[in-house]
């Protein structure tokens, strides 16, 4: 089945000031729309950005089902526009979907609708270094009905917003021992809603202790670190890059994926396996080289300057040479079109 997208514009706000307003805060003009309901999506539309009206027995209010994803759109150094690997997100979209028993949106319907999207918003795209519009497509269970079931109906959404940096400086993170974020055959691995509320808790205790972040650790026994807040975690630990494999647990990041394959392309030595706290304590400890940093669409590479470990902080490197920064730079050159995207990532407009 093809859709055809219809667009109701509306002129863009005048003298918005991008650069200072808070990650997220700041809609663009307009919003991608469209309902399904008996097992059809229905009217795809981009409208002008407004509040949505709801009934308060709508299911989504009550029991959760709602998936998310986000992305970004860049302009690359020629003045083309490139969202950065819309297939990869789109793919975890859909897994996160299932889990949740929710409708796949057809990835033709999908793309024309972010394509069209950004088309329209380009206005909206920072044209800096930092600067890069992110977009997020959700989908919410939209049937109306008190009642905990799998809904029938559904609302998927494409909105936008600009962004700079997401953190201006290194974080203090804090390994958490006694609360859980996912455990073996739960949602971990999907991007839905619950995950995130049941993570501000255990996050709001460290904040207060003057953390910006937990380390999650496994359900069992506390044992191994999973990941961070919204990001995956990355270590270098003497020169190698080390980071915990994927499992039912942690999202399968679009960022880890590509920080991952251009240390490969790098020829960095790269280790993919479990890492114990006790090991990170000890080679802490020790006095090795460990560089800690976060890796996410949001952050994108978001260095780690303090690590408490069973209440004892431990300094990690972030100096100018870090090989992070590495990382960083080579990716940030990829999606700018200043290197070859060997890997086809970018979804140039
Ligand atoms: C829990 C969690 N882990 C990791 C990530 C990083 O994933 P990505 O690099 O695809 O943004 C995110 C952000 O989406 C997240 O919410």
């Amino acid at each position: 089945m093809s859709y055809s997208i219809s667009i109701q514009t509306q002129e863009k706000k005048s003298s918005v000031d991008t650069q200072s307003a808070p990650f997220g805060v700041m809609p663009t003009d307009h919003m991608f729309i469209t309902e399904y309901k008996e097992c059809q999506w229905n009217n795809p539309r981009i409208v002008p950005f407004a509040s949505i009206n709801m009934s308060p027995l709508t299911l989504c209010l009550h029991y959760g089902q709602t998936v998310f994803e986000g992305m970004k759109a860049f302009y690359m150094k020629d003045g083309h526009i490139n969202i950065f690997r819309p297939e990869k997100h789109y793919e975890r979209f859909n897994k996160s979907l299932h889990r949740m028993c929710m409708p796949e949106v057809p990835e033709d319907l999908f793309m024309d609708a972010l394509h069209q999207f950004v088309q329209l918003e380009t206005d909206w795209i920072p044209n800096d270094e930092e600067g890069s519009l992110y977009l997020r497509p959700f989908m919410i269970a939209s049937e109306e009905r008190l009642g905990v079931k799998v809904s029938d109906e559904y609302i998927f959404f494409i909105v936008g917003t600009p962004v700079h940096q997401y953190y201006s400086k290194p974080l203090k993170i804090k390994v958490e021992t006694t609360y859980t974020r996912a455990v073996d055959g739960g949602t971990g691995f999907a991007k839905c809603g619950g995950n995130y509320g049941a993570s501000f808790y255990p996050s709001q205790l460290a904040k207060e202790k003057g953390f910006d972040q937990v380390v999650w650790t496994d359900s069992k026994h506390h044992e191994f670190i999973e990941e961070s807040g919204t990001m995956n975690l990355m270590f270098f630990i003497d020169g190698t890059l080390v980071t915990p494999p994927l499992s039912g647990t942690i999202l399968d990041g679009v960022t880890r994926d590509s920080l991952l394959t251009i240390a490969k392309d790098l020829n960095f030595d790269i280790q993919v396996r479990p890492i114990s706290i006790n090991e990170l304590k000890e080679a802490l400890k020790a006095g090795k080289k460990v560089e800690a940093f976060g890796a996410g669409t949001a952050a994108v590479v978001a260095p780690v300057e303090m690590i408490s470990i069973f209440d004892k902080e431990y300094t990690c490197y972030t100096g100018a040479d870090a090989q992070m920064f590495a990382l960083k730079q080579a990716l940030y050159r990829i999606r700018k079109g200043v290197d070859e995207d060997k890997h086809h990532w970018n979804d140039v407009l």
